[in-house]
């Protein structure tokens, strides 16, 4: 199904997310059919290019990028939707001569949406600046525009941000991103739990001991250690993506799937989690840093050895917090999260382990006692739904064995999209139930800030942990000895 003409309009257009993301989602969308064969983007950058090299541009990222090389027929329609416009985003003069080019309403369809692909200081100017030539403004056709994350580096900035950008923009016209709500195995959290009711009776204080949430990466910081030093894992990570997963596991079943009925319950989830006060800190978040190490036998260097990064800089790469959720469904349950780089695998997976059975009728073959059910929801590059059952050994003796549920909910020839396909079409169908809420971002900055302002004063050390490892083995946060990290979707080791 086509959606309505529109012109994408990227701020940031020769960045890297444009690069690896952007034009190729909007290239996958135009394979797929997704989009009105009216539909145009522009692409905002400050080199001096031409339409012509940027053509050349854009094919260099499709064949890095496009999942199964590009097709000469699609490209020949992709292409006649490009329009590279040669502007410095911080002069006025950039925004009066897009609306000159917007003008040419015969060319350019009037529903436009704005993507904001830079620098987060820059997202209030730029949505000032679009205002004066008055393209923001709303009469027959919708203006959108899309701001990446951070929103803002903690509560009292993303309040100020808030506060200017709403001066020009109305909250149904601002799509907040988080590309996690994109990915597939995200949103089949939502299905998993609402369309199958025999889970509902085991999903609270009563049956489950405590929940994960894990992202670790092998990736540094790469060529970010600009952006990335003054941010941190709390920020990057935590924050944003790791507490909108929280939101999805630990929420009460929406009235319906409407934006509005969505983030509600998103919110309440967020409203509902017990402040940490600046005593609990300690006892409820750690950070560490990655010093050298070895990642698939190559020796890695040190977070201080990035580029960028400066000498003494205790900017944690590694972040981890315990938090409560004081609602019926879930007080007393700990849900620990944590997120890295430079860990030993990549892995993006939520692990719930149940209580254990009241009673020990049973022991495993190693004649010990038999272990917790879990239910591992593997995010990426494992996508799974997978069960761990106690099942009887076969043989004489009454000794069990781990055996896996797995649901499987896709064939190995349905290839996943990528989480900005999604997104991207969500803005021109105007849909913004996996877009943030400004609710939503503020009660999010709430629970970390406690966290953020004690580690801003505490600077004249910081654990580290080798790269290539878990991170660092620390148990401070555990409520009980048996509770520990979960590190693998496959059945665990002794
Ligand atoms: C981004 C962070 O938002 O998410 C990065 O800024 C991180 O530091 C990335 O690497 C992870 O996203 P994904 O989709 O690769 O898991």
């Amino acid at each position: 199904m086509k959606t309505d003409p529109c012109t994408y309009v990227i701020f940031g257009a020769t960045g890297n997310l444009a690069h690896i993301k952007l034009i190729p989602a909007l290239y996958h969308l135009d394979i797929e059919n997704r989009l009105d064969d009216g539909t145009k983007i522009i692409a905002i950058g400050r080199r001096p290019w031409d339409n012509e090299k940027w053509i050349s541009e854009v094919r260099l990222m499709l064949e890095a990028k496009a999942r199964g090389g590009v097709d000469e027929k699609v490209f020949q329609r992709f292409i006649g939707r490009l329009q590279y416009h040669k502007g410095d985003l911080k002069q006025a003069e950039c925004y009066s001569s897009l609306a000159v080019l917007l003008s040419d309403t015969e060319q350019f369809p009037q529903n436009i949406a704005f993507y904001l692909a830079i620098n987060p200081e820059d997202f209030s100017p730029v949505i000032e600046r679009l205002s004066v030539p008055n393209l923001l403004e709303e009469k027959h056709f919708w203006r959108r525009v899309v701001i990446e994350k951070p929103f803002g580096t903690d509560l009292e900035s993303s309040r100020s941000l808030q506060k200017r950008i709403s001066k020009h923009l109305r909250e149904e016209q601002i799509y907040r991103i988080d590309h996690y709500l994109g990915k597939g195995m995200v949103q089949n959290v939502l299905v998993f739990r609402f369309a199958n009711a025999m889970l509902e009776p085991l999903w609270n204080r009563n049956y489950i001991d405590h929940i994960q949430i894990t992202h670790s990466e092998q990736l540094g910081v790469g060529t970010r250690g600009g952006y990335y030093d003054h941010t941190g894992a709390m920020r990057d990570m935590l924050q944003s993506h790791l507490l909108q997963l929280l939101t999805l596991v630990a929420m009460e079943p929406p009235v319906s799937m409407n934006a509005e009925d969505l983030r509600d319950e998103k919110v309440k989830v967020l409203k509902s989690i017990r402040p940490i006060p600046e005593e609990a800190v300690h006892a409820q978040s750690f950070r560490a840093q990655y010093s050298q190490g070895r990642i698939n036998g190559e020796d890695v260097d040190s977070y201080l050895q990035e580029e960028g990064i400066p000498e003494n800089s205790v900017t944690e790469t590694y972040a981890a917090m315990k938090l409560y959720i004081d609602n019926w469904r879930w007080r007393g349950v700990p849900i620990y999260l944590r997120t890295g780089k430079r860990m030993e695998k990549t892995q993006s997976s939520i692990s719930i382990c149940f209580r254990h059975a009241p009673s020990q009728l049973f022991k495993n073959t190693q004649a010990e006692k038999i272990n917790q059910n879990w239910l591992l929801l593997g995010i990426q590059p494992e996508e799974c739904i997978r069960m761990e059952m106690t099942v009887k050994e076969p043989g004489l003796e009454m000794k069990t064995r781990l055996s896996n549920l797995d649901a499987s909910f896709r064939n190995e020839n349905e290839q996943p999209s990528d989480a900005y396909e999604d997104l991207l079409l969500d803005v021109i169908e105007g849909d913004r139930s996996l877009f943030l809420r400004y609710d939503e971002v503020e009660y999010a900055w709430k629970i970390v800030d406690p966290i953020l302002n004690k580690w801003a004063v505490e600077r004249d050390y910081i654990e580290t942990y080798p790269a290539g490892s878990w991170g660092p083995n620390e148990r401070r946060l555990f409520d009980k000895e048996s509770q520990h990290w979960r590190n693998t979707l496959q059945a665990e080791k002794k």
